[in-house]
Order: C-alpha cells, then structure tokens, then sequence
C-alpha cells in the first residue's frame, strides 16, 4: 500500500471543492487512468483526478478524443476508482454520449456513475448542451463543466490552439460560465484561454474554476500526467511544466533491462527458485 504523503486523508468531494475555493486553498487535480498509477498519485496528495477522455490519445494512441466510448472510459474509471482513497474522482463523458438529447445523455450519466463509483461527471460546451447538464444534476450526478479549448470540438476548431482571444468569444465563454454555475455545476474546467479571461471568469462565479493553460489566478490545476511526467518527449506545450523525465527513465530501465538479458545477467542466482 502507498504511503500518503498528506495528513488530511479524508475523502475529498464536491462540497470540498467549494470551501477549498473560498478559503483560498488551490486544487491539484491530475489525469489518471489506471488502478497502479492512480494509487500512487493519489497518496502524494492529488485532490482531484480527471479519468480524462484523453485516454483516446495517451492509453489508446488516437490522434483525438472523439473515438473513446463510454464503455472504454468505464473500464478507465473502474480502475482509477479502486485505486483511490482520498481524492474526488471525475470521469469524462464521451463524445457523442451527451450531444444527441438529455434522455441520452442522463442514460449515460447514470451508467458511468452506476458501472465506475465515481464522484461526478466532466462534460464539454456551454449554452447548448445546458438541457443535457440540467437533467444530469437533477439525476443527482455532479458536473464539472469544461470551456475554452474543448477537444471534442476539434473538427470545429481546426486547431489546438488558444480560445477565446477575441471579445465576442471571451463574451460567450464568461456567459456560459455563468449559466453552467447558475445551473448547478459543481466546477468549471478552462483550458487554454488567456490568462486574464481566465482570472475574470474565476472572480465572476462561486464554484471553483480549474485550469489547464489559463494562467495561475484561477482556483486550481488540472494537467495530464503523463504529460507532467515527461512520458511523451514530442509534446511541450507553452503551458506545462515538466516535473519529471520518466521518457529517458523507462528507456534507460528498458534499455538496462535488455542488455541484462541479452548478456545472461538477469536472472542471477538470488533471483531464481
Ligand atoms: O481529457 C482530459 O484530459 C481533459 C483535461 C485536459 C482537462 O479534459
């Protein structure tokens, strides 16, 4: 069993999420998607993890978020929620399992919450899918919205690049906001926005707003591990800061690995029956 690095082991939820926010405390959210690296991230003090639908890219090697399934991201949540004990679990819904209607969209709150035993749901867009977010809450399935750059939108888009420079878009993302917390969510995901749009959105509602490339005046960070830690040497992104190098550690523990058993170093005497 992991160790916890942080002394208030108690569950952390969405109630908690709203004082954090009002006494000032950031909130450290992380990626996961699997039971091990789930378990070790959540006893070094994670608040927060998001079973992202970026595992269509970082689990599954996908150019987008798009082909992930709801049954795909289940089988995701499950393990992440037998591997922590104190962190709030958010799970994505998936591309196409809120956009068509409500009745679709509840359907499938509910068996992502049913099926995984986590504590909430992470859907994308803001005025339009509002029928979708206020039959889910009245479900009694908290949401965590998500604006800016929404990667299920990428065909829309065109690009990864930074949302809402423009003032009509930024007036958009403020209103959406607003409607998404007068709604009932529980927080508000911002992802590369500027980082002043992000600050005034952040002072214009109650609930906590986090943040992945929009700036530190926010009321938490979400950011994929294995982007964090250095996995995928090609991706550096302005916005996120690397904490560790576990591209060149794999490959050097792989590499030694290799080499042992190529050389009839591995196994030694102690390391056999
Ligand atoms: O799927 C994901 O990883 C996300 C974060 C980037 C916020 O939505």
């Amino acid at each position: 069993m992991s160790k916890y690095l942080v002394e208030d082991t108690r569950k952390v939820t969405t109630q908690r999420f709203g004082e954090m926010k009002r006494k000032g405390e950031k909130i450290a959210m992380l990626t996961a998607y699997d039971y091990t690296t789930a378990s070790i991230m959540d006893a070094a003090g994670v608040d927060a993890f998001l079973v992202g639908d970026s595992a269509s890219n970082v689990m599954a090697g996908n150019a987008t978020t798009l082909p992930i399934t709801v049954d795909e991201m289940i089988y995701y949540a499950k393990g992440v929620v037998r591997g922590v004990k104190r962190a709030l679990v958010v799970v994505d819904m998936p591309f196409g399992s809120y956009q068509v209607n409500a009745d679709e969209a509840v359907k499938n709150a509910i068996r992502i919450m049913k099926e995984t035993n986590a504590d909430a749901v992470k859907m994308e867009g803001g005025e339009e899918i509002l029928p979708a977010v206020r039959r889910i809450l009245d479900a009694g399935i908290p949401i965590m919205a998500h604006l800016g750059l929404t990667p299920q939108s990428i065909n829309k888009f065109g690009t990864y690049g930074v949302r809402a420079k423009d003032d009509a878009e930024a007036a958009k993302l403020l209103a959406d906001a607003k409607l998404l917390a007068d709604a009932g969510c529980f927080a508000l995901v911002l992802e590369k926005i500027p980082a002043t749009l992000a600050e005034k959105v952040a002072k214009s509602i109650e609930i906590p707003v986090i943040g992945i490339g929009a700036g530190v005046n926010v009321d938490g960070q979400v950011l994929v591990y294995a982007d964090m830690l250095g996995m995928n040497a090609d991706f550096k992104p302005k916005f996120l800061r690397r904490y560790a190098d576990l591209n060149t550690v794999i490959t050097d523990a792989v590499g030694s690995y290799v080499s042992d058993v190529k050389a009839c170093d591995f196994p030694n005497e102690n390391e056999q029956y």
